[in-house]
């Protein structure tokens, strides 16, 4: 998605059509954690968990496009956001500090993804021991879910790329109107 969906991400139908509300309370964020909004364009997710891990926690909101960088900054200024750190990163590394995280998460991002299995390998290197990768993707089973096929995932398509780079699915959540809750952890 470019510049131009930035729009559509923080639209205020959102809430009542994906429940992201509830999705970051089935997070498990708890304050003082290190978490990574991967692929967080204009800083929706980034800057409601930055409340949660509060100002002993952290959040890197990593994108590749400068753009919706330079719209999440304008943002943290307008929120007083001091928690989060935005990162611009490369297709395939999202340039993230070693062991830096509790919890790498992707909300509609994983399948845009142009070098997966570079993007996984560095998530890994990131990911501090016992922390969570969290994708969370339309999902391509439902066809009542009013989104392009191109921009689903299913839970087997998940599971067997993500698990073939040294990850396991621990757990998936299906309680979102729309999205797949994958939550994955180092295998
Ligand atoms: C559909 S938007 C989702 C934005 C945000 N996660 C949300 O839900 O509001 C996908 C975002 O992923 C970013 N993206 C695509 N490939 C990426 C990569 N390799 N690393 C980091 N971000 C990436 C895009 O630039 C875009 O901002």
């Amino acid at each position: 998605m470019g510049v131009g969906g930035a729009d559509w991400l923080e639209r205020s139908e959102r809430e009542s059509e994906e429940n992201p509300t509830r999705a970051i309370q089935l997070l498990g964020l708890k304050a003082g954690m290190t978490v990574a909004d991967i692929g967080a364009g204009s800083g929706y997710y980034a800057l409601r968990m930055a409340e949660l891990v509060g100002p002993s926690g952290k959040i890197y909101a990593n994108d590749i496009q400068p753009e919706m960088l330079a719209i999440l900054k304008k943002r943290m200024r307008a929120t007083k956001a001091v928690n989060v750190e935005p990162v611009l990163g490369t297709e395939s590394d999202p340039k993230l500090p070693a062991g830096c995280c509790d919890v790498l998460l992707m909300v509609d991002v994983y399948h845009e993804l142009s070098h997966p299995r570079e993007m996984l390998g560095k998530l890994r290197e990131a990911m501090k021991d016992g922390g969570r990768l969290i994708l969370l993707e339309y999902r391509k089973e439902d066809p009542y879910v009013p989104i392009r096929p191109e921009h689903k995932m299913s839970v087997k398509e998940a599971k067997m790329e993500v698990e073939a780079e040294g990850f396991v699915l621990d757990k998936t959540i299906e309680e979102l109107p729309w999205q797949h809750i994958l939550i994955f952890r180092k295998s």
